[in-house]
């Protein structure tokens, strides 16, 4: 996906060297923006960032190759730091369910919803879950995501849940991502639990999460604290388990209804809670003093025909950073399309431009505790960024559908 113009011959796929001609943000936010940039870039990090007129001597030299980024803008590679993306199966039926009247909970509560995809994800091999993943994975790559959370929590048992993270890993090494790992062992009861929903718990505390953390392949714990998800005292057992293990925690939390989840996420310090329909000032107040970011997922929120809106005002007025992420998941929110998200979180919540695009990047970082790795193109820090074919910043909020993506630049190297 090489623009006519963009490296032209002197770059193959390292794209080590100096990029003039740019209109930069460097943490995505438009108010603080480059307009004549420059960037070197060397062995996949930057090594400086700043305007043309001051970049050093020793970057004005034949050895480095020179790359015209043609006047494009250029912002840190998108993250989408709330996703379910491996699983097996897809819910257009119960999607039809939901048009003929049935609700999310009530399908749930008839053992529909999340255990209808646990069953298609405990049946599917490790490559068949891995081919299912892979083509929603480069629809999002294709948008100039960079670095993207997966989740499990369509297994439910030890073995699923280890396929399922495993499948998550092997996407970060066949892809150019970067992929973090969340255990969501706490999304569900499995139906072999029926009425055992503390028995789980302990399953989850006990077994799964030290046994998968032993193998490397967690990254943060989530919980999904909901009326027809886990209680918060059975919320809290997990994050006591997790904190153990010295792990950070988030919390799907007041997506449906207000049972307390946030707050108890805040008593964790968690790094993010995410939903947030219900939330109100309490549980926003105690956001502010954890340092706990808000994920805004409103494709979730259209896809339920969700109508009580996150509270906005509240956010902004207690300064909480804002993520946004699609959710991307068979039930609530089947999308590939971080753009699109945008568009939406704009539309449905009235954020503004400025405030998507923190969102997916600087602030999305924030989300997943990685604010040091990505989101930010700084001396230092990692080649990740992305070439938007746009003459303003809010164009990439503003279409749906067309994709201005003209190249992406992941640890120096272009993608294909
Ligand atoms: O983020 N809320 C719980 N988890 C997902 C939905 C999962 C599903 O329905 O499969 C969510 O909305
Ligand atoms: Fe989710």
């Amino acid at each position: 996906r090489q623009a006519d113009g963009i490296c032209g011959d002197m770059c193959n796929d390292m794209c080590d060297g100096i990029w003039t001609n740019a209109r930069i943000a460097p943490a995505g936010n438009p108010a603080q923006v480059i307009l004549d940039g420059a960037m070197a870039v060397r062995d996949g990090l930057i090594a400086w960032i700043g305007s043309a007129a001051d970049l050093p001597a020793e970057y004005n030299n034949a050895d480095w190759p020179q790359h015209d980024a043609g006047n494009r803008w250029i912002t840190p590679g998108l993250i989408d730091c709330h996703t379910h993306l491996v699983y097996g199966g897809n819910r257009a039926d119960e999607f039809s369910l939901r048009l003929a009247g049935a609700s999310y909970e009530e399908i749930a509560r008839n053992g529909g919803g999340i255990v209808s995809t646990v069953q298609a994800t405990r049946a599917a091999d490790e490559d068949d879950l891995f081919g299912q993943a892979a083509r929603r994975l480069e629809a999002l790559l294709a948008e100039g995501v960079t670095t993207i959370e997966i989740k499990s929590g369509y297994g439910l048992d030890l073995a699923t849940e280890r396929k399922m993270l495993r499948v998550a890993r092997r996407l970060g090494e066949h892809y150019p991502v970067t992929v973090y790992t969340t255990f969501l062992g706490a999304h569900a009861l499995p139906p072999e639990y029926q009425g055992r929903a503390d028995d789980y718990i302990t399953l989850v505390c006990d077994e799964m999460l030290p046994a998968l953390h032993a193998e490397g392949l967690v990254d943060a714990v989530d919980v999904f604290c909901e009326n027809i998800g886990f209680s918060v005292a059975q919320s809290e057992r997990v994050f006591v388990a997790a904190s153990k293990l010295g792990l950070p925690v988030k919390m799907h939390a007041d997506q449906l209804s207000n049972i307390g989840g946030t707050r108890l996420a805040a008593r964790f310090k968690a790094i993010s809670a995410d939903h947030l329909e219900h939330l109100g000032e309490a549980d926003v107040q105690a956001m502010r003093e954890s340092g706990t970011v808000a994920v805004l997922l409103p494709g979730a929120y259209y896809f339920i025909r969700e109508t009580k809106l996150p509270p906005l005002e509240l956010l902004r007025r207690y300064q909480i950073p804002i993520a946004i992420s699609t959710d991307s998941n068979p039930g609530t929110s089947p999308t590939t399309s971080l753009l699109l998200m945008l568009n939406m979180s704009c539309t449905l919540f009235r954020m503004t431009t400025a405030e998507v695009l923190m969102g997916v990047t600087s602030h999305a970082a924030l989300a997943l505790g990685k604010a040091g790795q990505h989101g930010l193109l700084a001396a230092g820090r990692g080649a990740d960024f992305v070439l938007w074919n746009v003459e303003s910043l809010a164009e990439l909020a503003y279409w749906s559908g067309l994709n201005p993506c003209d190249a992406i630049v992941r640890a120096g190297r272009l993608s294909p």
